[in-house]
């Protein structure tokens, strides 16, 4: 699908539907005011008495999303109207305009549509631009790519037109520009969590993340079983050796052209291609989701992507640990003691616990490669689920103004973090009788318990750890979105890097 950018007044705008948004009427009106703007297009709504006719018909209330068509109605060159809520016009904002585009893309693809135009009254308002952008490429993505019906390549939007009525056409573009980029990435993310873990296997992710990285002149350096035998990557290794399909360490590199300063951001993956828990086997229902565990991986190859076109003045390098939790003769078992590469010994009380293990490692390596700060996204434990439900990723730091300007680029992005607490009390649930560590700790506070493990191996450099598992995919999809996975954490990484002050 293309996306496009147009200026022009509302009568002159061609698509085979134009949509504009309309809001609820605000409840203290005053008599004769505009004020809390009835539609995107003041003076459209003001040459005909459609809209209210619609509102007094009880058909259309202005509320998030909701839609109406018109057919041919005067005063419009586009053959369909469809009037599309925008909410209370006060709270309109980039996460509404996000939505309101994909809802137009998925509703509007099964209808024979193949243009869209979506006027945005708020001219000049770049970051709404920018949000539509995203929201159409992002509601054009399906999960359907090994179904083999062929007709559906019929039901696709071929392009979606951002209008607004005036503005400086350059900066629209290049908010525009800049959606597409960061929604095209967050889709490749998709697409590699939706493969199938037959057809994605570590090997696979890494050529994912080669040819990803070559398209884009970034460095992307590989280590393989051996390499990672002679550095002493324990932890990794252990959760690898059940599995025929070989363990991988992937570093992919983007250094900008004028560097601002010295910091150097590790964005890092948990890159599980399969998860059936090891010897701790998980119970098989539900266990073909297990595919998703390489989300966190994917958000880092997406955000790659995005970074290595966008340019960011900071150093970014993403790390991958790529690994497949299988059983085998040969498979890890519970009471096993691994050396870490940090040289920490950790004892596997269960092997279901597998992402940290693989952390610790790909975190060592990222401090010893000279990152200054580190943020990590991994579907992590199940239990972030328990405490936030679908909602939020949880997010935990050693270091707090680094969470805060991660906050400030996830609300930018709109993409929803919530902090949780990482304090020095919850230590005492990770004691091991045998070993430096273990790899679990109790029935109670399973992320935090997760989080502090890898904090033992991100120490002392500033870091975050995002914990993605409840919220890198949707079983039931949204009128803007596919279910399936959602591709969460790349926006809020590249967001992060484009904003970071040195
Ligand atoms: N990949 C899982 C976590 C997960 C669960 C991701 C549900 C997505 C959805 C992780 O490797 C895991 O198995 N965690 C265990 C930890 C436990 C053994 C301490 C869990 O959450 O049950
Ligand atoms: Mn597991
Ligand atoms: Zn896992």
């Amino acid at each position: 699908m293309q996306v496009k950018i147009e200026v022009s007044p509302v009568e002159k705008i061609a698509a085979d539907a134009l949509a504009v948004i309309c809001f609820e009427k605000a409840e203290s009106q005053t008599p004769g005011s505009t004020a809390g703007a009835a539609t995107s297009d003041p003076a459209l709504a003001a040459q005909s008495g459609w809209l209210e006719e619609l509102r007094s018909s009880g058909e259309f209330t202005g509320k998030l999303y909701e839609m109406a068509t018109l057919y041919r109605p005067e005063g419009v060159s586009a053959r369909r109207l469809v009037v599309i809520g925008g909410g209370k016009p006060e709270r309109f904002s980039p996460v509404e305009a996000r939505r309101v585009a994909g809802t137009l893309v998925r509703s509007l693809k099964c209808k024979g549509v193949r243009g869209i135009a979506l006027l945005l009254d708020q001219a000049g308002n770049a970051d709404l631009v920018t949000a539509a952008a995203e929201g159409a490429i992002l509601g054009s993505w399906e999960a359907d790519k090994y179904k083999t019906d062929p007709k559906k390549n019929d039901k696709q939007i071929d392009a979606f037109t951002v209008a607004t009525p005036a503005g400086e056409l350059e900066t629209l573009r290049l908010a525009l520009e800049k959606g597409r980029v960061i929604a095209e990435a967050q889709n490749l993310t998709r697409d590699l969590v939706n493969e199938p873990p037959n057809r994605l296997t570590p090997a696979v992710l890494v050529e994912a993340a080669k040819s990803m990285s070559a398209d884009l002149g970034l460095k992307c350096e590989v280590l393989d079983q051996e390499a990672m035998e002679q550095l002493g990557m324990g932890a990794l290794l252990g959760v690898a050796q059940g599995s025929s399909n070989p363990p991988f360490l992937i570093a992919i590199q983007y250094l900008p052209a004028v560097s601002s300063g010295p910091a150097h951001l590790a964005l890092v993956g948990k890159g599980v291609t399969f998860d059936t828990g090891g010897i701790s086997i998980k119970p098989a229902d539900g266990m073909e989701k297990m595919k998703y565990d390489m989300a966190g991986a994917a958000a880092v190859i997406g955000a790659m992507k995005a970074v290595g076109q966008l340019k960011p003045g900071i150093a970014v390098t993403g790390y991958i640990p790529t690994v497949e939790n299988m059983v085998n003769g040969n498979a890890q078992r519970p009471g096993d003691i691994v050396t870490s590469l940090s040289g920490k010994t950790i004892e596997v009380l269960n092997t279901d616990a597998e992402g940290r293990l693989i952390l610790a490692d790909a975190l060592t390596y990222a401090n010893r490669h000279g990152a200054t700060h580190i943020v990590d996204a991994a579907t992590l434990t199940g239990a972030i689920g328990i405490a936030l439900g679908h909602h939020n990723m949880g997010a935990f730091t050693n270091n707090q103004p680094l969470l805060d300007s991660f906050m400030a680029a996830s609300r930018a992005a709109g993409e929803k973090a919530w902090q949780m607490p990482l304090e020095e009390e919850y230590k005492e649930y990770l004691k091991s009788a045998y070993a430096d560590l273990p790899n679990i700790g109790g029935r109670h506070g399973g992320s935090i318990t997760a989080a502090w493990f890898l904090k033992e191996f991100a120490d002392p450099t500033p870091w975050v750890h995002l914990d993605i598992a409840s919220t890198a995919w949707i079983d039931d999809g949204k009128p803007w979105l596919s279910k399936g996975p959602t591709g969460v954490a790349v926006r809020s990484f590249v967001q992060l890097a484009m904003d970071w002050k040195q």
